[in-house]
C-alpha cells in the first residue's frame, strides 16, 4: 500500500527553519522536524506551546508561516493536497442539528461533489461510519451525543477523503480510558492496514508509549524527536514523562544566568 510516487518518499512531512507569529510575537521559532511516512507521530508537549499551531500549518491554514513546510511533495496548504490530508480540529466540528450520517453526506459532498460520485460518496460514508463505530447512531441527532461519540463524528468526517495523512488535535482528550484504547486501536490499524500517516497531538504524556515517534515540543520549540524507547534510553529515563522533564532541565539549566 506505501507506494509513493509522488516524491513523497520516507517523509510525510518536511519543515526546515519553520516560523509562525501569532499576535504580535513568535509562536514556532524556527523547527526543523519530520513526519515519517505510514508512522504515527505523537505531537506532545504542554498546553500553549504550539501543538495546534504547528498543525494548522501542516495543514495549511495558518497564516504567518515563514520557512519551508512540505506536505506529501507539496508545499503545505496547495490545493493538490485537499482530499489527501484530513484535519480534525481540537474542537470537534459537527452540525448539532444534523444526524450524523446527513453531516457525513454534507462533508462527503463538499469534497466530492456532483452526480456522478454519488456512489462513491455513499460508500464513502458506510466505511466512515464502520471506523469509528458509529453505524448504529447514524440516524441520531450529532447534538444529542455524548463527546466521546461527537469527536468520533468529526474523525469519521477527517476519514471521508481517504486521507493519506491525518492530522488529529488531542483527539483523545475528555473520553474515558475505554474509548482512548479503542481510538489508539484505530490510529494503529488506519496506519497498519491502510498506511495513512498519523500526526497526533497530546498534552498527556502517558500517549507517548502508543506512538511510533515523538515530537516533543516546549515553548515553540522541538526539544526533541525519536522513537519513545530511543528518548527514554538517550535520557536515561522510565518514562517519555521523564525523559521530556530532563530534556527541559538539560535546554534550560536552573538558575537565574539564562541568557538573555
Ligand atoms: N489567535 C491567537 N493570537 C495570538 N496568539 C495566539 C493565538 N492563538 C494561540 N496563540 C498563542 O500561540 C501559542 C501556541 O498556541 P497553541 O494553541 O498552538 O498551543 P497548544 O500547544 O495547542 O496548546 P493546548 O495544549 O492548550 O491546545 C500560545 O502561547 C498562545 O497563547
Ligand atoms: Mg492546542
Amino acid at each position: 500500500m506505501m507506494n509513493s510516487t509522488d516524491g513523497a518518499g520516507a517523509n510525510a512531512v518536511e519543515a526546515r527553519a519553520l516560523t509562525v507569529r501569532r499576535g504580535d510575537r513568535p509562536v514556532l521559532h524556527g523547527l526543523d522536524f519530520t513526519v515519517r511516512t505510514g508512522r504515527i507521530t505523537g505531537l506532545l508537549g504542554p498546553s500553549g506551546c504550539g501543538k495546534s499551531t504547528l498543525m494548522r500549518a501542516v495543514v495549511g491554514t495558518q497564516a504567518r508561516t515563514t520557512g519551508t513546510l512540505d506536505v506529501l511533495g507539496h508545499p503545505a496548504g496547495h490545493p493538490a493536497l485537499r482530499a489527501r490530508v484530513g484535519y480534525v480540529t481540537q474542537a470537534p466540528s459537527v452540525y448539532a442539528d444534523l444526524t450524523v450520517r446527513q453531516n457525513l453526506d454534507y462533508f462527503a459532498a463538499v469534497l466530492r461533489p456532483g452526480r456522478a460520485h454519488r456512489d462513491a460518496r455513499r460508500d464513502a460514508v458506510v466505511r466512515a461510519l464502520g471506523d469509528v463505530d458509529l453505524t448504529d447512531r447514524a440516524d441520531a441527532l450529532a447534538g444529542a451525543l455524548s463527546g466521546g461519540q461527537r469527536s468520533r463524528v468529526s474523525l469519521a468526517v477527517a476519514l471521508l477523503g481517504t486521507p493519506e495523512l491525518l492530522v488529529l488535535d488531542e483527539p483523545t482528550v475528555g473520553l474515558d480510558p475505554v474509548l482512548r484504547r479503542d481510538l489508539w486501536e484505530l490510529f494503529h490499524a488506519l496506519a497498519e492496514d491502510r498506511g495513512t500517516t498519523i500526526l497526533v497531538s497530546s498534552h498527556v504524556m502517558d500517549e507517548a508509549e502508543r506512538c511510533h515517534r515523538l515530537l516533543l515540543m516546549r515553548e515553540g520549540s522541538v526539544l526533541a524527536e525519536g522513537g519513545p524507547d530511543a528518548l527514554r534510553s538517550r535520557t536515561g529515563s522510565h518514562t517519555v514523562e521523564q525523559a521530556f522533564l530532563r530534556l527541559v532541565d538539560e535546554a534550560a539549566p536552573t538558575g537565574q544566568e539564562t541568557a538573555r
